[in-house]
């Protein structure tokens, strides 16, 4: 049933993103946990898979710490293609973050993947998927590791927002709080 709707769902993206790759959500639809990034990598798109390149290895520690397997969660993103730039170092195509509009216009989708999934608790990773689910006015700096509340489509839900993997990469000293806010999800929200 909910994969019914969820192969519905993605037929309608498909039909108005008809000239993009697009990688769609991945994993259990009755997972209790939802995971949400951003846009997907060159990996991702080659694999059809969120969170499978580098930003993906930091993801399976996280879902070590929390004791979870990949298929006990439903993972997503925001946009469901790569944003690209081209690099003025290299020539070559390079990710960049999605834009407002691009945002925009995956939002109603991502309400409704929501909505069919229904997990018990979302967890945005980095400022755009929290802004998507929340309020634009949401920095992630501040509201990391907060168990905050989202009414879409008429039921509220848990959202426990966390840093983007990719910045826990690249900025080491995010590290720590990263894994206090797992640790924390873990024995509080996840019981
Ligand atoms: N970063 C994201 O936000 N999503 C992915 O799928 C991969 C990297």
């Amino acid at each position: 049933m909910k994969q019914k709707k969820l192969d519905d769902l993605n037929k309608r993206i498909r039909q108005q993103f008809n000239d993009k790759e697009l990688v769609f959500g991945d994993g259990s639809v009755n997972s209790l946990v939802m995971l949400i990034g951003e846009a997907p990598g060159a990996n991702e798109v080659k694999q059809k898979k969120p969170f499978v390149g580098q930003a993906g290895g930091q993801l399976k520690e996280f879902l070590s710490i929390l004791k979870l397997k990949r298929e006990d969660i439903y993972i997503t993103n925001v946009v469901k293609f790569r944003p690209t730039r081209i690099s003025k170092k290299t020539g070559k195509l390079i990710n960049r973050a999605p834009n407002k509009s691009e945002i925009n216009a995956f939002k109603e989708y991502l309400f409704e993947e929501i909505d069919i999934i229904k997990p018990k608790i979302i967890i945005p990773l980095g400022n755009v998927p929290l802004k998507a689910v929340i309020d634009s006015e949401l920095q992630i700096s501040k509201e990391h590791g907060k168990l905050l509340q989202a009414n879409i489509k008429g039921n509220i839900y848990k959202i426990y927002p966390l840093y983007h993997p990719a910045a826990v990469i690249y900025r080491r000293e995010l590290k720590k709080v990263y894994i206090e806010d797992l640790i924390k999800l873990k024995d509080t929200m996840l019981k």
